[in-house]
């Protein structure tokens, strides 16, 4: 029997377009080997214009004419005036796709959109890291009173899978602690440092590229890589953490000195992501930058890469590596969570 998605989009920016067309390649797939056929009711952006077709958007022709005008307004056969809310409460569907910038004091306005979406009965999927950590347990309860899922597989890491893998391979098993590189756009300036670039003409290179921001303050200092701690401790330790509590130390004061120093010894200077109990039984979460050497897994996370090694009660290293990370891997994981999620009703 073949499910239908009705897809309602928030954001369709790098991830949301991404996902658009991730859709539009596995179309076929989804419908022959899923079971699965989708149709877009709407997308809905900050500045770039809402459209709602209860019919279906055409995507090819969104991608194509947000690309060409700059606005999504020409495709809406519903006559939508609002705001997000409005539109995920007018907007047909059982699932919406929440990819909004984050943010990373208060998790809003995404907060509000899931909140929104599962309180009128759609499932919410999200690659949104400011949800997980400010609103984990209470959109997981709306979503469990729901009958729905609220799931977020793409917020750390990308498309790897990791929040699945404790709800499916990993079930029974009691995780201690964990560390590695969740911020790759540090992991790619401090190789670029290496390479003999201060931070300053890193962060330019990083610009070019398009992996690092205008303001790269949200990166280069830490926060990024803080609330992805934030969100993996709340969720895969049960202890709700706010990125502010993670304290990160981020990589503005490693000098080219240092660099140059830890070359000479054979080792490199990494953005280290850690948490866990210590022997005296002490909870710590932490961001901050370290040496490692050849001997640390974290030594050969290369450019963009990223990688967390996990230490459970039955598995003390579990290590989970992300090589050359896109749009299109985070697309993946907000794809594999709407399968988990229509696959369970
Ligand atoms: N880029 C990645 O590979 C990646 C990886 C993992 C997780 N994520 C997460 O995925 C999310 C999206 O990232 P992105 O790179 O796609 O960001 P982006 O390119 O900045 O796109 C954000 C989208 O959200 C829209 N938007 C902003 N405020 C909105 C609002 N109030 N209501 C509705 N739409 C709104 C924007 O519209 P306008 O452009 O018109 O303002 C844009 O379409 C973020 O939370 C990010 O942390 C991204």
């Amino acid at each position: 029997m073949t499910k239908e998605a009705r897809l309602v989009l928030a954001g369709f920016g790098n991830v949301g377009k991404a996902f658009a067309r991730l859709l539009l390649q596995k179309e076929n797939e989804l419908r022959e080997e899923h079971g699965l056929s989708f149709t877009v009711t709407g997308i809905c952006t900050g500045s770039h214009g809402a459209a709602i077709d209860p019919q279906g958007l055409d995507l090819a022709q969104a991608l194509d004419t947000v690309e060409r005008t700059g606005s999504l307004t020409s495709l809406d056969r519903a006559s939508f005036l609002g705001n997000t809310l409005d539109f995920i409460e007018i907007c047909p569907g059982n699932v919406l796709i929440e990819t909004t910038p984050v943010n990373p004091r208060s998790g809003q306005p995404a907060l509000s959109h899931i909140e929104a979406g599962l309180a009128r009965g759609m499932h919410a999927i999200t690659a949104n890291k400011g949800p997980v950590v400010y609103g984990y347990q209470h959109l997981t309860r709306l979503a469990e009173s729901r009958g729905k899922k609220f799931l977020f597989e793409s917020a750390v890491m990308d498309g790897a899978p990791i929040f699945s893998l404790f709800r499916g391979p990993l079930l029974g098993a009691k995780l201690l602690g964990f560390s590695g590189i969740l911020n790759s756009c540090t992991n790619l300036l401090l190789e670029r440092m290496e390479g003999g670039e201060t931070l300053t003409q890193a962060i330019a290179y990083g610009a070019s590229i398009g992996i690092t921001e205008t303001d790269p303050s949200n990166d280069v200092d830490g926060w990024d890589a803080a609330i992805k701690v934030a969100a993996l401790v709340t969720v895969l330790m049960g202890y709700p953490l706010t990125p502010l509590e993670v304290q990160p130390v981020g990589i503005r004061g490693i000098t080219p000195q240092q660099i140059t120093q830890a070359t000479a010894q054979g080792k490199k200077w990494k953005l280290v992501c850690a948490a866990g109990w210590d022997e005296s039984g002490q909870f710590y979460a932490r961001v901050r930058p370290e040496t490692v050497g050849p001997d640390s897994p974290l030594f050969a996370v290369t450019g963009t890469s990223s990688f967390v090694q996990f230490k459970l009660d039955v598995l003390p290293g579990l290590g989970i590596l992300e090589s050359n990370p896109s749009p299109k891997t985070t697309a993946f994981g907000l794809l594999s969570d709407v399968l988990y999620a229509l696959k369970e009703k």
